[in-house]
């Protein structure tokens, strides 16, 4: 009797403890949504003039989005990758995708050129993924006039350093095994490594799966390797 009230006892205490750390997690990611300008504070990278083009840089909630610019961006999302959707399990569901890219949650880095026209754009949302506070990179998509200068390892900077500035854990993406490109971009260039969470890696559909999800910690996140503390919706397939 003794022995099972301790037991009891140090399970209330655990799930205590596990409620207090979500709790923390959270309050980081609210506190992430609440930013007016995540960019505020690093105007030097407001900027991009390098290799041939020069642009401006904006990072805004959707809501506060011109409408015509997610529109801009949806159409650049199909033209890039339809075709890859279309090669995967996942195929291309055209509603769905809209909804996902208007959704409140959303987070837009717009790059427009010298007369406002958009060239670049990064979706993100700062967002819990197994009991850990990430940066989710939904989408980085580029006119294919703009690519090979620079501008999409410079907007995955940017993810990163608006990840840092924010007590984000990591910087999380899926990537498309057959989309090449975008695979060395990420796994070599920038040297993002294969989550745990990735279906290859947990061992839930390994080879069948078309796409692998890639993550890169931030300062706040490398003390925390291997530790998460299973929240929620975890596990990168099968869900
Ligand atoms: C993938 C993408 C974001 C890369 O952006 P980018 O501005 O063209 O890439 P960068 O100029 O910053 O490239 C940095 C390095 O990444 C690697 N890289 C980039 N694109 C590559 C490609 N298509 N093939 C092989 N390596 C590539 C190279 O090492 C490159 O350095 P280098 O040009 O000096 O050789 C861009 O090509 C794009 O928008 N593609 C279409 C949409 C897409 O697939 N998005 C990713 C969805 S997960």
């Amino acid at each position: 009797m003794g022995r099972k009230s301790n037991r009891a006892k140090e399970k209330k205490a655990r799930r205590l403890e596990e409620r207090a750390a979500m709790d923390a997690v959270c309050a980081k990611v609210d506190a992430a949504n609440k930013l007016e300008d995540p960019l505020a504070a690093f105007p030097a990278f407001k900027k991009y003039d390098r290799n041939g083009l020069n642009l401006q840089i904006e990072c805004k909630r959707v809501t506060s989005l011109n409408p015509l610019a997610v529109e801009w961006a949806f159409e650049l999302t199909r033209a890039n990758m339809q075709p890859l959707y279309e090669q995967s399990e996942w195929g291309w569901k055209e509603r769905e995708k809209r909804e996902e890219m208007n959704d409140e949650r959303a987070w837009y880095l717009l790059a427009r050129d010298a007369d406002s026209t958009p060239v670049a754009f990064s979706h993100f949302r700062f967002d819990v993924e197994c009991g850990e506070e990430v940066l989710y990179c939904y989408e980085v998509q580029l006119e294919s006039k703009v690519r090979r200068k620079g501008l999409g390892k410079f907007l995955i900077q940017i993810l990163q350093l608006i990840a840092n500035s924010t007590q984000m854990k990591k910087v999380m993406l899926t990537v498309f095994k057959h989309n090449h490109g975008a695979y060395q971009f990420f796994r070599e260039a920038l040297q993002f490594e294969i989550d745990e969470t990735s279906p290859s890696m947990s061992g839930c559909c390994g080879d069948d799966c078309s796409y692998e999800i890639l993550s890169r910690r931030t300062k706040h996140g490398e003390a925390s390797a291997g530790h998460t503390h299973g929240g929620s919706h975890c596990g990168g397939c099968c869900h």
